[in-house]
């Protein structure tokens, strides 16, 4: 008997199929209308970084919003991006504001994060979004997690009832992720890298969200035959190739669907980063027409 591998969730495809409508969307406002316009901030010059904050820009460009590059030194003090952040909010054309992540040592992330008006805070990161997001009020939900929604609902994948197991609780992910199922009506575990025995616990998940960071760490005989599993894994092998944190040859043969690395959740969070930023858009031109 040959062996029924999962289907594949396509995210590329959803991430276009997302990113067009959001192109629609602009293109049908009236020609005297203000673009949404997105603020993205690097300091220094990463390269991962660069990389990412290349395609957030041109993914404005290419849905047609304006984009507000800042890119600073390295040894830029915090008192002088704080000031670039408080400069961002108060611009009535800056409907989001990026500061890419990870930050020089001389600079707190928190209280950078902190300063972002949270209604510009696209990126869902600031506590009073992710508060909201907990307390189940409509908010900016982290772009990433946000995008496994997203995944999840176009795949046909009811979530009420249905045991979701997250593995990872970092606060852009794991966190979030959780607070997403949970309003979605799952019953939710969280596990992570020093939960003992996390195969007893993910063989009880229908619904199996991998973000920890740490390549293979989930294999196929970790997953409930037919589960759904989520690979929100982005790690780099010796070679430099991209791999996530499920094995993708053993998951495979189990699970019933399953996003592939890349082309799963990878393309989603910036399409996710777009669709925030639409909404602010919406939501600002909405309050001062
Ligand atoms: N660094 C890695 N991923 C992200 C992201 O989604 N947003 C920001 N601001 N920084 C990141």
């Amino acid at each position: 008997m040959e062996t029924q591998l999962a289907s594949r969730i396509d995210g590329k495809a959803i991430a276009a199929d997302l990113r067009a409508s959001l192109k629609d969307r602009v293109d049908a406002l009236p020609g005297n209308a203000r673009r949404p316009g997105l603020a993205v901030v690097q300091v220094g010059a990463d390269p991962a970084s660069s990389v990412y904050v290349r395609n957030k820009r041109q993914a404005c460009e290419t849905i047609g919003y304006a984009s507000f590059g800042h890119e600073l030194p390295a040894d830029t003090s915090q008192a002088d991006l704080l000031a670039l952040v408080h400069q961002l909010n108060a611009d009535p054309a800056v409907d989001g504001i990026l500061v890419q992540l990870p930050l020089p040592t001389q600079i707190d992330p928190d209280a950078v994060i902190g300063a972002i008006d949270p209604e510009k805070d696209v990126d869902g990161f600031h506590p009073f979004n992710l508060g909201r997001l907990v307390l189940g009020q409509p908010t900016f939900a982290s772009c990433t997690p946000a995008g496994v929604m997203v995944l999840l609902e176009r795949s046909g994948v009811s979530l009420k009832g249905k045991h979701a197991v997250v593995v990872g609780r970092s606060a852009i992910v794991g966190k979030p992720m959780a607070a997403l199922l949970l309003n979605a009506h799952a019953t939710v575990t969280i596990c992570h890298s020093r939960t003992p025995d996390l195969g007893a616990i993910t063989r009880q998940a229908d619904v199996l969200i991998a973000a920890v960071g740490r390549t293979g760490i989930i294999t196929g005989d970790m997953i409930k035959p037919g589960a759904v599993v989520i690979d929100v894994g982005m790690n780099r092998d010796d070679a430099g190739k991209l791999c996530g944190d499920v094995e993708f040859a053993s998951a495979q043969v189990v699970a019933g669907q399953i996003t592939p690395v890349p082309g799963g959740v990878g393309p989603m969070t910036i399409a996710m980063l777009m669709a925030n930023t639409w909404d602010s858009y919406q939501k600002r031109c909405a309050a001062a027409p």
